[in-house]
């Protein structure tokens, strides 16, 4: 579907944001490994966590979905039946790459793929740590899903990671659980830490020391209902755009502010922009607040080594942002972003262009002098989800019309976002 965007006037108002992503799923992950009822509030709408869902079904876990609230009736960690179909994960990364952390230890074979773009995604990452663990997998020639996995008996490892992975680490935590014996992990720069805070709310014990951390298995979660926070990443397109279009003073309710997801407000702030956090509180482990953001004038900065892992989902909607900053941005030690939904830094380097700002591009990142002005276009968003909103928000600020070709996918992460826009510009 195509969608045309106006340039905007003024932005007012409040609004509140969908459920973490990341944290829908490990919820609903969690839930299924424990035995009993866990009710799950503010789950997130969007589709790759109706993957998730969609595979612990395959597995026989019961979830009943109303609204955004989910009832499911977890199985105990030994409780899930062999799946009669190949588990779909659809377009999501991280149901791939945590559930076979899980199947790597169930006693039957799976199989689990999911689009044309997750079929092209590195599983090396994964496979390599779970078959040090013991796990019989797989997978389509350099390491690409389908993953094949038998099921068996995981023993426990002592693994330094090699990528700063959030769904890396996820994943050999949740293998971890399986293994008899103390597993070890260090990452080389902290990435989000939602599994560790959810272990600890369903009480699995481990230890962290800086960046290692030691899980003795096996354990298993007990039930506990969740509520999830507003998402950080979602929340980061309107946040930018009221930084953006003239005389704004936006309200977004009960968003998540994890220190390792905040990335994004620190860098806004180090560019200049207003946010204020109000209502600060916390629920099962996950800090939220009220942010406040206004019209700002923005300068340049320089984002790299351990703040990439803290902003990696937010950088597309940043490039946005820097083009309308004084003095130059630059983004490096960003290569993950080659291999997520579409290699983003071609997209973003491709789409700004068609709007008339030129781009560096490096390998592992790019720079954009500014300001630039932003002339409406035709964008591809590549059936990438970030991609099409951050271009969408390029396209409220540009001179002249934008229109965002192939918009169904934002509703991975965010349906309704093209509503939220007309909302916001109507209050
Ligand atoms: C996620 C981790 C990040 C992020 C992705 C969600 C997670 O990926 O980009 O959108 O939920 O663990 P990596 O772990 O591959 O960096």
């Amino acid at each position: 579907m195509i969608r045309t965007i106006p340039k905007a006037e003024r932005w007012r108002g409040s609004l509140s944001v969908p459920g973490d992503k990341s944290v829908s799923h490990r919820a609903l992950m969690m839930a299924a490994l424990a035995e009993g009822k866990t009710t799950v509030t503010r789950l997130s709408p969007g589709k790759d966590v109706a993957s998730t869902a969609h595979c612990l079904r395959g597995l026989g876990v019961a979830i009943d979905v109303q609204g955004d609230t989910a009832v499911v009736h977890g199985r105990g960690a030994c409780g899930f039946s062999p799946p009669v179909e190949t588990l779909d994960a659809g377009n999501s990364g991280t149901t791939i790459r945590l559930l076979s952390g899980i199947l790597a230890a169930q006693p039957f074979a799976s199989t689990i793929t999911g689009d044309a773009s997750i079929r092209k995604r590195p599983m090396k990452r994964i496979v390599e740590p779970l078959k040090a663990m013991g796990a019989r997998i797989e997978s389509s020639p350099g390491f690409l899903a389908p993953l094949s996995i038998r099921g068996t008996r995981l023993r426990p490892i002592d693994y330094v990671m090699p990528v700063p992975s959030a769904q890396v680490k996820s994943c050999i935590l949740l293998a971890a659980l399986f293994a008899e014996g103390l597993t070890s992990l260090t990452e080389s720069a902290l990435s989000r830490d939602h599994t560790e805070r959810l272990f600890e709310h369903l009480g699995i014990r481990f230890r962290r020391h800086g960046l290692r951390i030691e899980i003795e298995g096996p354990q298993s979660p007990a039930p506990g209902d969740i509520d999830v926070p507003g998402d950080l990443s979602s929340a980061a397109f309107p946040i930018i755009a009221a930084a953006l279009i003239p005389d704004s003073e936006l309200i977004l309710r009960n968003v998540g502010v994890n220190p390792t997801r905040t990335g994004i407000i620190d860098v806004l702030r180090t560019m200049g922009c207003s946010i204020t956090e109000s209502s600060p509180r916390s629920a099962n482990g996950e800090p939220r607040a009220d942010l406040i953001v206004r019209t700002s004038d923005l300068r340049g900065a320089e984002i790299s080594g351990d703040m990439i892992p803290k902003i990696i989902d937010e950088i597309p909607i940043l490039a946005i942002a820097a083009t309308r900053a004084e003095g130059r941005t630059e983004v490096r030690d960003a290569r993950e972003l080659r291999v997520k939904e579409t290699d983003r830094i071609a997209a973003i380097a491709a789409n700004l262009n068609a709007m008339g700002v030129r781009v560096d591009v490096f390998d592992d990142g790019f720079a954009v002098e500014g300001p630039q002005k932003l002339r409406g276009a035709v964008i591809d968003s590549m059936d990438d989800h970030r991609i099409a909103m951050a271009f969408a928000v390029a396209g409220l600020v540009a001179d002249g019309e934008t229109r965002i070709l192939k918009t169904e996918c934002v509703d991975i992460s965010y349906p309704g976002f093209f509503d939220m826009l007309e909302e916001v510009e109507h209050a």
